[in-house]
């Protein structure tokens, strides 16, 4: 209810957002004009049409005036396979496509340029499929392990993710399609998803849960968001003013469509007022064929217009930001690309994205790269080694051209090495570890020189039945962060049998490897790494491919090191007050690990290579408040590599409590043996505020600031002070 006195401000505020929103569609993308014209030419009922869905996945049109509908497809690593206009999954269309890497994967790159590739190989499939948004890329915050959606998302440092977010929208749009960035906010559980109200700090808000959707708008241009299932701060996602309205269209100056996530719309006036443009997928029961203007946003807001009681104005804003997307993609005035789809250089960059993106995180002794040539016979052990994985995980589901998995690669790629393979555990939930299985794989260590295991987590095969075998899924939460199916009684007797065991994991993030991993030489953490994963993967353990990966979320030893967990809440109470306080506020990730003193099994940015590396010559200078940070890194091995180098910054003394250190700088750079060079990273004042929440401002404080330099955020090798 809107009372009569804040009528005024609403009435005031909305003009001058429309006003500021045709100032900068004038300045940008002269289409305000024409999209004027078309609104004045539009019918009420059209225009309602026009802000809610007209099927699964697509959004109504108006034939007349040849606005064609909004076609959306997820998902963030692939185009998802056709559904019907009514979700039935078509299983006869020809939709196998490039199934890319994850988004963790693609992460864990540290390569922004990466980024934009695997952005233009999913656009161009887009295209391809006709569709006019990909519903990608997700970026919600990994604040905990147990999220059964972190491997569709990026990364627990806002720095990276914004960085890693921006290439992959930008090489989405310049194939002719939007990116959709997902899901805002505070999406960061699957635990009743759809009920939970989280409650943060705005200090955790705008240091560590907002930064990737504002880089997305300001720095990406993105299109089209997604509003999250959550409530946040009492307010349902899709109708909080606060977020859609105050900040992303205010604040940050987003000139693109709001879309809901399915089924995330609960009110009208709510929806309607708070800056909801585009209603999809709200659940009218499962009927074939349902009544779409019964949508919130159907046929009721045709009502409540002509009854004056809903201002026609908000109407037209919501249809201007649609038809800004159509003019944008050349769906109105312009031909929208073809695209391309399952080419040779798709696959090329899915394989590229892969290789950078596995990490070498143990390597004792060597012991890898296997040398081809002189081992003789390998035991492939794990279920996961010969699984395919694309059409798990739910909505990002995708119907892979073909997937490599770990077994077929590391057959292809190992010239005349005997691979014995053993299947090692069972995909049963609950399921525990089957002797007969164990035997027969300590049967394969023991006649091979050299394990390769292959296990970890693992995705559901298809929609309907992830819930029961699934540890990494859209809408289930891992219970713990325990190795399902036995695995660790397994891989025990394997080490016992043959301590030459390389360990491979695969999954959306960190598990608990207490129990082994100091047993064993060498791990790799192999995500889940597209259609290309299992060559990828073969290519880094036989030494074509030098491993380059670093991770982009803190590994925890256990669960209760984890700082969602150790100050809570995960997943909150969602027995009763389905409140969740993110209590944990800015110590997300290593933020917490460094300031409560606690060791990760692996640190945030961790990730060794077959060559070595060496740092020097840090010089700082200071312009104002902008520092120029420049030093050499030289590759001191006998073999090329990549490097990550990663700048911190940690602030001496501060009127607000800081972590230890934060990212605010990194550069990915390719080394022959011997070879230096010189990285400059320039840090403008950003790098060196932080959300001061008594005045409500971002402050930089004057005084000392550390510039830390190093391979890790463990790994610091160069350490300056600079004063502002
Ligand atoms: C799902 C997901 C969202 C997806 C949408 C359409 O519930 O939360 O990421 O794009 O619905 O499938």
């Amino acid at each position: 209810m809107i009372k009569k006195s804040s009528f005024g401000k609403v009435w005031m505020l909305a003009i001058a957002a429309t006003c500021s929103l045709q100032a900068n569609a004038q300045a940008g993308f002269d289409t305000s004009a024409k999209i004027s014209a078309l609104i004045k030419q539009l019918t009420l009922e059209e225009k309602v049409k026009m802000i809610h869905a007209s099927s699964s996945f697509t959004s109504g049109g108006v034939p007349r005036l040849g606005i064609p509908e909004l076609v959306t497809s997820d998902g963030p690593h692939g185009v998802r396979p056709e559904h019907g206009r009514d979700w039935e999954l078509d299983n006869n269309s020809l939709d196998s496509g490039t199934y890319m890497p994850v988004g963790v994967c693609l992460a864990a790159t540290w390569n922004p340029k990466l980024g934009y590739d695997f952005g233009s190989v999913l656009g161009s499939e887009a295209a391809f499929r006709g569709k006019n948004v990909i519903l990608g890329p997700g970026i919600n915050i990994i604040r905990g392990p147990l999220n059964g959606r972190n491997f569709e998302y990026e990364s627990e440092d806002p720095f990276l993710v914004s960085k890693m977010c921006v290439g992959y929208i930008k090489g989405v749009q310049d194939q002719g399609v939007s990116a959709c960035v997902k899901h805002y906010l505070a999406n960061n559980q699957e635990s009743k998803r759809f009920t939970i109200n989280v409650e943060m700090s705005e200090r955790a808000l705008r240091e560590i849960y907002m930064p990737g959707f504002k880089a997305a708008v300001q720095e990406a241009g993105v299109n089209t968001l997604m509003s999250s299932y959550n409530k946040f701060r009492g307010q349902w996602g899709s109708h909080s003013n606060y977020l859609l309205e105050q900040v992303l269209k205010k604040e940050w100056g987003f000139k693109g469509l709001v879309m809901s996530d399915w089924n995330a719309v609960h009110n009208t006036a709510q929806a309607y007022w708070n800056g909801m443009d585009l209603e999809m997928g709200t659940d009218l029961g499962m009927l074939p064929n349902p009544d779409y203007s019964k949508f919130f946003l159907g046929d009721t807001v045709v009502k409540l217009i002509k009854a004056g009681k809903l201002p026609e104005y908000l109407l037209d804003e919501k249809v201007r930001r649609i038809l800004y997307v159509m003019f944008k993609t050349g769906m109105i005035d312009g031909q929208v690309k073809k695209g391309e789809y399952n080419t040779k250089a798709h696959q090329q960059t899915a394989l590229k994205v892969a290789e950078e993106g596995i990490v070498l995180l143990k390597n004792d002794n060597n012991l890898l790269p296997l040398n081809k040539n002189t081992v003789k016979s390998i035991a492939v052990i794990g279920y996961n080694a010969d699984r395919k994985q694309s059409m798990g995980g739910g909505s990002s589901q995708v119907r892979a051209f073909y997937e490599i998995t770990p077994l077929a690669g590391l057959k292809t790629n190992g010239g005349k090495v005997k691979i014995n393979y053993a299947k090692g555990y069972d995909i049963v939930r609950g399921g525990g570890a089957d002797q007969k299985l164990i035997d027969e794989a300590v049967a394969a260590a023991s006649k091979s020189d050299v394990v390769v295991f292959v296990g970890g987590w693992t995705h559901g095969f298809r929609y309907d039945v992830w819930a029961d075998n699934a540890y990494d899924a859209e809408d289930i939460d891992k219970q713990d962060m325990k190795m399902p199916f036995g695995q660790d009684e397994l891989l025990k007797a394997v080490i016992k049998a043959n301590p030459k065991t390389v360990v491979v994991l695969m999954g959306g993030g960190a598990i608990d490897m207490t129990q082994w991993v100091d047993k064993t030489p060498a791990v790799l953490q192999a995500w889940y790494a597209g259609l290309e994963g299992g060559n990828a993967l073969a290519k880094i353990i036989y030494g074509d491919v030098n491993p380059s990966g670093k991770l982009p979320m803190s590994f925890p030893k256990k669960l209760e090191d984890n700082p969602s967990y150790a100050l809570g809440e995960y997943p909150g109470d969602t027995a009763q007050s389905l409140i969740v306080h993110y209590l944990d506020d800015i110590y997300v990730g290593y933020r917490y690990y460094d300031k409560f003193k606690v060791e990760p099994q692996f640190a945030f940015g961790h990730g060794l290579s077959y060559t070595s590396f060496d740092y020097s010559n840090l010089k700082m200078t200071t312009a104002g408040n902008t520092a120029l940070v420049s030093f050499t890194v030289k590759n001191t091995g006998k073999v090329a590599g990549s490097e990550v180098a990663q700048l911190y910054v940690h602030q001496q003394k501060s009127l607000l409590p800081r972590p230890e250190k934060e990212l605010k700088g990194f550069q990915k750079i390719v080394l022959a043996p011997g070879e230096e060079k010189t990285v400059t990273i320039t840090l403008n004042e950003d790098a060196f505020k932080y959300f001061n929440d008594v005045k409500n401002t971002w402050v930089m404080d004057n005084g000392n600031f550390d510039i830390l330099v190093g391979g890790s955020s463990r790994t610091i090798k160069l350490n300056g002070t600079i004063t502002l």
